[in-house]
Formats: structure tokens, C-alpha cells, sequence
């Protein structure tokens, strides 16, 4: 508030040092005039702006945030702006699915002589941010509405035969010496089998929904020897992903692909490859083959994420402040994934904190906003997140936002072409700033 009691925004401004610093520093020092609501905090680049900062602004009573660097091809450090961009391009459309609002959040290029341009998006920011008031809902459960629940496809069988051939071939792998171990599906969850005497633990129906790969990383399968581990197509994605993030030696893994009808979960609603691609040999055969081709063309996301994205950011920030709050913060959601391989996690980091460890309301968003960004362009949709929820909070819904965006602006789906680069750490001169001033 001002002297007269009229709001005054408060302004976050993440800069790089290089060159918007120094635009802000011109506009100062050829003393053209500009607001004093905004708080300069400058980064080496661009491409160094964490995107926690972004929510952390508006946590600690934020009601905008600039982030602005240099022009793309003036970057101090070559391409820090260019990876930046990709990353905005994604963080943005999380956010929106959270429900935040988006026309509090600015981004802009401005060069070391290009005062007046700072001088303008100063002023412009701080009049739209006065129009809009203080920021009220961030993590407001308002008391609207419900996450929509997700449509699963129905139970079908499996193919006939398959488990006995399943079976059959994994008793010649460990006969033979061919592999140590079988990761498998048993009657009961996940099993390990050693010896050809055990395959018959060995079960393949529609109850093996689960993506065994996340086995992959435990330190005591590891020290059981070369292993052969049961995929469906879907689980054989995460597979493409680890070995491009050189997580895993394809040479040491033997690769059992099933054939699979689907298995009346969310994903499989929209799962259109049934046949593993990339497999050393593939078990059972199913009706729809679609080997040729790009799989899946249109935009995957499911009409949950669509009823999400009808609601106003208000809805859906409350729908997820609800969810959240049930949220024990047991990092289930991490153990299970794939995906999530880092042997010390940014939660459990604490020089500084990033993440509030305990479960309150910022320190849940934070943490699932971090975890699902950690995952963009990587989550192969395995939904292994929201199955072991104890709190049952839909997660993939955050997941399935970024994949939606990964496929709409760059034609990304991750874990599908072994021969394309990961989506994050790479970037084109061609990547899309039409939200960027
Ligand atoms: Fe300015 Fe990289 S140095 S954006």
C-alpha cells in the first residue's frame, strides 16, 4: 500500500547480469524514470534461473515476476537464453495446469543498451499488476470443484499362450546363463527369479499393470547379475529414456517384450502401440500391431486434462490446494518412478533448503511442482506415480500437462525414437517466444 492506501504491487525481477543488469543499470544511470515496485535480483544467465525462484517469488509475497536476459544469440554464455526458453515453454504450461496466473508472470529480452526498453516493461508490468491487485489465490482452496477422474479403458484379456511361453523362455535365459535374473510379474507384485526351477511364479495377465523398470535402479538387483526384465510397450519406454540419460547399459539388460491388450488402467485409454519396439524378443502376439509410422500423432493428454483446463485458474488452484493438503510428503510418488534416479534428491538437500521437507501447503506445491518439472520431456506416462499414492492425489494429471506440451510445441513424446535428443538439455534456434517481450 502507499501513502494513500492504494495497493502498490511488488515486483520480482530475475536478470542476467550481462545484459538486462545493465539495460536497468543504463535506464538508472540516463535517468529515465520507472517504477519503484520492482526488486532486481541478478543471475549469471538466464539459463541459471532456477524455476523454483519463479513460484518462490510469488510464495514470499510476490504479486509479479519479470525474468529477462540477453537476446537470443547475445548470450554471455552462448545458449544459456536458449535453453532457458525451452524450459519457460514448458514450466508455463505446468503452471497454468496448477492455476496460477499467468498474466503475473513476464518474460522479456533486454540488452546492456536498451535502457529504455526496461524502463517501458517496468511500467507496463507495474500498471497490469496494479489493474490485477495482490496476488490472493496462490494455493487458495476456495472451495471449488474436484480433480476429474480419469476414464480407464476396459479389461481385456491377454494374449492367449503368452504366459506359458513367458515362462518357458525365461527357464532357457537361466539354464543357460544367458541372464541371473528374471524380473518378472508374480501373483503378488514384482518377483526376482533365479533359478529355472522358480519361473512358474512367473504370472502374465491383466493384473501386471505395474512398470517394473523402476527395479532397475536398486543397488541389490543390480548385485544379482545381468538381468532379463518383463516389459509392456509402455514400461519399455522408460527403458529409451534411462539409456539416453546413460543410466543403463542396453548390453547388460535382456529385454522380454510382451504383447499387450491393454490393462484397464488410465493409460491405457490412450495408449495406441501394443507391441514392444525396441525389445530383444517380443512374446505373444495382439490384434492392432501398428509398427509403421510415428505412434500416436495427435496430442496424447486425456479428456481429464481437458476438463481440467476448462476451469478457471481459481478452480484449479483450489482443486490442487485440496489435493495436496493430504499430501504426507512420504516421496512414494519419487521411490516408485522410473524415472527418478538421483542419489540424493533436491528435498533432502538443505544448503540451502529449497523445498520445505515438512507437509504444508507451500511445501507440497513445491515439491510436486519440482517433481513433476524434474520429469518434463521424460515421463514416459507409466502413471506408477498416482498408483502408489497413498493419499490417492491424481498426479499424472500434472504429468500429462507437460507431456501434452512436450508433443504440441516441439512433437515430443519422450521414450518413443531412440534416436532423438532429450527434450530438456537440447534446444532449437527455432523454439517458439511469442510470450516473450
Ligand atoms: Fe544473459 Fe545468458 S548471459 S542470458
Amino acid at each position: 500500500m502507499n501513502e494513500a492506501g492504494q495497493f502498490e504491487p511488488k515486483i520480482v525481477a530475475y536478470v542476467c547480469n550481462w545484459c538486462t543488469y545493465l539495460g536497468a543499470d543504463l535506464a538508472g544511470t540516463t535517468r529515465l524514470e520507472y517504477p519503484p515496485n520492482v526488486r532486481i535480483i541478478r543471475l549469471p544467465c538466464t539459463g541459471r534461473i532456477d524455476f523454483n525462484l519463479i513460484v518462490k517469488a510469488f510464495e514470499i509475497g510476490a504479486d509479479a515476476v519479470l525474468v529477462s536476459g540477453c537476446h537470443p544469440g547475445d548470450c554471455h554464455y552462448t545458449a544459456g537464453n536458449y535453453h532457458a526458453r525451452r524450459r519457460w515453454i514448458l514450466f508455463r504450461e505446468l503452471l497454468e495446469a496448477l492455476g496460477f496466473e499467468m498474466e503475473r508472470i513476464h518474460f522479456t529480452w533486454i540488452s546492456a543498451a536498451e535502457g529504455r526498453k526496461w524502463q517501458q516493461v517496468v511500467t507496463e508490468i507495474t500498471e497490469q499488476t496494479r489493474k490485477l491487485g495482490p496476488y490472493k489465490n496462490l494455493y487458495a482452496d476456495t472451495g471449488n470443484g474436484s480433480l476429474p477422474i480419469p476414464e480407464a479403458a476396459p479389461a481385456v484379456d491377454q494374449p492367449a499362450g503368452s504366459e506359458g511361453s513367458l515362462r518357458q523362455r525365461c527357464h532357457q535365459l537361466l539354464a543357460d546363463g544367458t541372464v541371473k535374473v528374471v524380473i518378472g510379474y508374480g501373483t503378488g507384485g514384482p518377483v526376482c527369479v533365479t533359478k529355472p526351477a522358480d519361473v512358474g511364479r512367473l504370472v502374465w495377465n491383466n493384473q501386471c499393470s505395474s512398470n517394473l523398470t523402476t527395479y532397475l535402479k536398486r543397488q541389490e538387483v543390480r548385485k544379482l547379475g545381468r538381468a532379463a526384465i518383463v516389459v509392456k510397450v509402455c514400461d519399455e519406454r522408460a527403458l529409451v529414456v534411462l539409456e539416453k540419460e546413460s543410466q543403463l547399459d542396453r548390453k547388460d539388460l535382456h529385454v522380454m517384450g510382451m504383447a499387450c491388450n491393454g490393462m484397464g488402467q488410465p493409460k491405457c485409454a490412450t495408449c495406441d502401440v501394443r507391441v514392444p519396439r525396441f525389445a530383444d524378443e517380443v512374446i505373444g502376439e495382439v490384434a492392432s500391431v501398428p509398427l509403421a509410422g510415428p505412434p500416436n500423432a495427435a496430442p496424447r493428454g486425456g479428456a481429464a486434462l481437458e476438463v481440467l483446463l476448462a476451469k478457471s485458474p481459481a478452480e484449479r488452484m483450489a482443486c490442487w490446494a485440496r489435493e495436496f493438503e493430504r499430501c504426507v510428503k512420504c516421496y512414494a510418488c519419487r521411490q516408485v518412478c522410473p524415472l527418478c534416479y538421483c542419489e540424493r534428491c533436491i528435498v533432502e538437500k538443505n544448503r540451502p533448503t529449497v523445498i520445505d521437507p515438512s507437509p504444508t501447503v507451500k511445501g507440497n506445491f513445491a515439491w510436486h511442482i519440482t517433481r513433476a518439472f524434474h520429469l518434463a520431456g521424460r515421463c514416459i506416462g507409466c502413471d506408477e506415480c498416482t498408483r502408489a499414492c497413498p493419499a490417492g492425489i491424481d498426479l499424472r494429471l500434472l504429468n500429462l500437462s507437460l507431456a501434452k506440451a512436450a508433443e504440441e510445441h516441439f512433437g515430443y513424446r519422450a521414450g518413443i525414437n531412440r534416436d532423438v535428443e532429450p527434450l530438456i538439455g537440447a534446444y532449437s534456434l527455432q523454439d517458439k517466444e511469442n510470450f516473450i517481450r
